[in-house]
């Protein structure tokens, strides 16, 4: 891969590697993301995607390589400093204040955004603060969570709370989103929708998104990285990915078949 677009750059991969005790997830992961790029990122179950969203995320610390981000050496920044930095995560599992409705888990998210103090919520009866409803009501129209959103969290179908989960991303304004399987455990229709709405972004949003449903991989990433054994197997458009000989072994599990290592 070569070094090209250096300008353009916005997210850097190098040589990341992490252990878990005597358990070596990844060996020597680069890869480099330019603004704007939307990245797919598949790979067998336990390939160690997660794994590496938790060391871009700063959930985490590898056991050796470096995270770059505009430019800057971010590897040991701790994860609320990324998110003011622009990039943000969702979880595999939702992560959301399941006691609250869906507006309060928004408006939490905004009002620090927002950098309002905290003594809001007390006069919220009062709308006093207006600009943080209308930002929050702009979203969930958008998102289709307007006849939703005086509902607790714990009400909603699991996919309509991946749904909230992914809004709270968004309402951070990031530059870089990480999508662990956002559609996972969603209805096709779901699906289907969330795909067109994440296609609806900005194209200044830089996403990262890990999937098993290749329909949206597809329908969304310009480029697709494959992991696997803890090393990036191939990266590349749709067309190289799917004519890799390597990559329909392992999604077809022939590799069982043959297995001579
Ligand atoms: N905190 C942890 N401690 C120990 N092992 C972990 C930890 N997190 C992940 N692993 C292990 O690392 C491997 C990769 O996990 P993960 O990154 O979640 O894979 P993926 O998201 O590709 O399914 C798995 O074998 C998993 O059990
Ligand atoms: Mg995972």
């Amino acid at each position: 891969m070569g070094k090209n677009n250096r300008n353009s750059t916005l997210l850097t991969v190098d040589n990341i590697g992490k252990q878990f005790g005597g358990l070596k997830v990844l060996n020597s992961i680069n890869f480099e993301v330019a603004k704007g790029e939307r990245i797919g990122i598949i790979g067998p179950n336990g390939a160690g995607k997660t794994t590496l969203f938790n060391i871009i995320a700063g959930d985490l610390e590898p056991t050796h390589g470096e995270i770059f981000y505009k430019g800057l050496r971010i590897t040991k920044v701790p994860n609320y400093k990324r998110v003011r930095q622009g990039i943000v995560r969702t979880f595999q599992k939702n992560n959301l204040l399941t006691e609250l409705t869906v507006l309060d888990n928004l408006l939490l998210v905004l009002q620090r955004k927002m950098k309002l103090e905290k003594i809001w919520f007390q006069d919220r009866l009062a709308r006093k603060f207006s600009p943080l409803y209308e930002k929050a009501d702009t979203l969930l129209e958008k998102w289709g969570l307007s006849d939703r959103k005086d509902s607790f969290v714990r009400n909603l179908s699991y996919g309509e709370q991946r749904q909230v989960e992914i809004v709270l991303g968004i309402a951070t304004e990031p530059d870089v989103l990480l999508l662990d399987e956002p559609t996972a455990g969603m209805s096709n229709a779901e699906t289907k929708y969330i795909l067109n709405l994440l296609n609806s972004l900005s194209r200044e949003l830089t996403i990262l998104i890990i999937e098993h449903d290749m329909d949206v991989i597809f329908g969304l990433a310009d480029k697709i990285i494959v992991l696997y054994n803890g090393e990036v197997l191939m990266e590349g458009d749709r067309e190289t990915v799917l004519s890799d000989e390597r990559v329909r072994e392992i999604y077809l599990g022939e590799e069982a078949a043959n297995a001579s290592g």
